[in-house]
């Protein structure tokens, strides 16, 4: 399995879901990849927002190796499951996929939990976001984890 995670900056929401899935695949001895990507290009090559790294460090994570990238069309070749963190993320992305195949590897990272309809909040503009954040992703992947584990 392949699992790309999407949202805005790549700085903040996706990098936080990204090491919490890396850590769950690896404490479950799956073979998976998991990355993530934004769909803006304001953080290309950046380190992760300071405080999605130390939130993530208060829970035992290191993501401060991850650098930002924009996602790209070429990424529906290279993931079977592309999950959105809200629901500009996912048209953004569906607005650049060639065919049905693409548009169906994309779903809201939530729909995929399911709690359907709900956008992760970016957290961008308030500090205190953080860690609820990251708690709700957390639960989050706990739970796509075992559904795609089925
Ligand atoms: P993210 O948060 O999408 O969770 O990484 C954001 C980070 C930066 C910006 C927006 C959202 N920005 O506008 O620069």
């Amino acid at each position: 399995m392949r699992i790309l995670i999407v949202c805005l900056g790549n700085i903040c929401r996706s990098p936080m879901a990204d090491g919490i899935m890396r850590d769950l695949v690896k404490a479950n001895n799956l073979d998976w990849e998991v990355d993530s990507a934004g769909t803006g290009s304001w953080h290309i090559g950046e380190a992760p927002d300071r405080r999605a790294i130390r939130t993530a460090a208060r829970h035992g994570l290191d993501i401060s190796g991850l650098r930002a990238r924009q996602f790209e069309v070429e990424d529906f070749d290279r993931f079977d499951k592309i999950y959105a963190m809200d629901h500009n993320n996912y048209s953004d992305v569906l607005a650049l996929s060639r065919n049905k195949a693409d548009q169906d590897k994309v779903e809201l990272f939530m729909d995929a939990a399911g709690e359907y309809g709900k956008s992760v909040t970016d957290p961008w503009f308030s500090d205190e976001h953080f860690e609820p954040v990251f708690l709700e992703i957390r639960e989050a992947c706990e739970r796509i984890l075992k559904n795609l584990s089925l």
